[in-house]
């Protein structure tokens, strides 16, 4: 009898660590991460309590108000590119993996993430072809190290308009917008629709007055440069598609789509799978789906990987790259290509990411994980402490645990150090959680979460 319970015990133990984690808990924690990640004026519900008010006088050139948003990453520049694709990509989780979502708890946790933002963009998007496109400088952000709370240096805010156009950063809010509308539809109508007309006017500014967001002014060029904004046209044009069912914005679509490069990855800078899988299932024609099995079955075949078989795409943010594409993936096996190989394979790259090596790169999770993650305020001692670069340079853990951040990530030997100014591969970002939590919330909605 004795014998059965640890027989049993140790074939549980093998399966549970084998199978899978807690992935729940997981996108819980996420969730949390972009609550670090607030700036402005922080609610009474939030969570992460030491974290406080911080940059409440973002203004635009003209006085108006630009508090609120998010911090991009380990600093505290709001970048409004990289803010509205983590917008548009969370959105689309909350779309198509509500069941995800609820399964987790987090639905409702869920919306308030993607609401800090779209209120953000609401005040950025001032008039109709006028939108704030960053708040805080690429250069003087990086000089300083520190807490948001404690800031001094000036918060310059850029913009967009018709002599300085950037239809990337136009489009690409225009999605956020429009796949915003789609999630709060069924919550407040009122506020849906202010999404969706901002999303229209972003669109048609984007379309009609052409150029790249960091031709319009230069200080982000050392940031996020881009490559092009015909991605952005195609994605955004698609998702306004799916939001409105307006024919016009598919024949939009497919007018902008013969010039779009194919790149390996899905990003911030590169939307061309993501808009393929989209125009996949929602129009169901064959030529986006033989893409996007194409795409993914060479990532899975060929695709370079790790020595402990991390697919691995880039030096930087390698986890979170390959996130991304996991991400278009499993909505390729959603429409029915090769499915359970598709669904397995991106199961194994999420559990590499989580502990299946014997270390998480996702802070806050499992029993060995980042202790030294690149982010000024974690590194931080509770206020009124001192923290400048001091704290970047002690080898001293962070004081403060950041909560559900996805670091990263090693190298293409699985090579990783959890050390503070390796920022390739340490630091952190909403960017990377956001394509990451989308991933989450598929496997949990098919029933893969311990
Ligand atoms: C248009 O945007 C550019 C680039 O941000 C800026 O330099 C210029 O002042 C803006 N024009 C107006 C009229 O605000
Ligand atoms: C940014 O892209 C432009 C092309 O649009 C290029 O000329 C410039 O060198 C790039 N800047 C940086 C810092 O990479």
């Amino acid at each position: 009898m004795k014998l059965f319970f640890v027989l049993a015990l140790a074939l549980h133990l093998y399966v549970t660590h084998t199978a899978a984690f807690n992935y729940k808990e997981v996108l819980q924690k996420s969730l949390l991460f972009y609550e670090a990640q607030r700036s402005g004026k922080l609610p009474a519900d939030q969570r992460v309590k030491w974290r406080h008010d911080s940059a409440l006088n973002d203004k635009g050139n003209h006085g108006e108000d630009l508090t609120g948003g998010y911090y991009d990453a380990g600093d505290w520049v709001k970048f409004g590119f990289q803010m509205s694709f983590t917008a548009t990509i969370l959105a689309w989780g909350l779309i198509d993996h509500k069941k995800g979502y609820e399964a987790a708890g987090s639905l409702e946790e869920g919306r308030k993430a993607l609401k800090w933002a779209t209120d953000y963009f609401l005040k950025a998007h001032v008039s109709e072809n006028v939108m704030y496109a960053q708040v805080g400088s690429c250069s003087l952000d990086h000089d300083y190290w520190g807490r948001p709370e404690d800031m001094t240096e000036a918060r310059p805010a850029f913009m967009i308009n018709t002599t300085h156009p950037g239809s990337d950063m136009a489009a690409e809010t225009a999605a956020a917008l429009a796949a915003s509308y789609m999630v709060f539809k069924e919550v407040d109508a009122t506020y849906a629709n202010t999404l969706l007309t901002h999303a229209k006017q972003l669109y048609n500014f984007a379309y009609k007055y052409r150029g790249k967001y960091s031709d319009a002014f230069s200080d982000v060029r050392g940031c996020y440069n881009s490559s092009g904004y015909e991605d952005e046209l195609v994605w955004g044009a698609a998702w306004l598609y799916r939001a409105t069912g307006d024919k016009t914005y598919l024949t939009y679509a497919e007018k902008e789509y013969t010039p779009i490069q194919y790149y390996i990855g899905f990003s911030w800078d590169q939307k061309a799978g993501g808009a393929d899988v989209l125009l996949a299932k929602i129009t169901k024609d064959s030529k986006y789906l033989t893409k996007m099995k194409n795409y993914c079955d060479q990532i899975m075949n060929s695709q370079q990987r790790t020595p402990k078989g991390l697919i691995f795409i880039s030096q930087w943010g390698s986890l979170s790259n390959t996130a991304y594409v996991m991400q278009i993936c499993l909505e390729t096996a959603a429409l029915g290509v090769n499915t359970a190989k598709y669904q397995a394979e991106a199961k194994k790259q999420i559990n590499y990411m989580l502990g299946d090596t014997g270390y998480s790169y996702l802070v806050g999770f499992g029993s060995k994980y980042p202790t030294h993650c690149h982010h000024r305020a974690a590194s931080c001692p509770d206020a009124p402490a001192k923290c400048d670069w001091t704290q970047y340079s002690t080898t001293s853990p962070n004081p403060q645990v950041l909560t559900g951040a996805l670091v990263g990530g090693p190298g293409a030997n699985d090579d990783y150090t959890d050390v503070r100014s390796d920022y390739v591969h340490n630091e952190v970002d909403t960017v990377y959680n956001a394509g990451f939590q989308g991933v989450l919330a598929t496997l949990i909605e098919l029933g893969y979460s311990d």
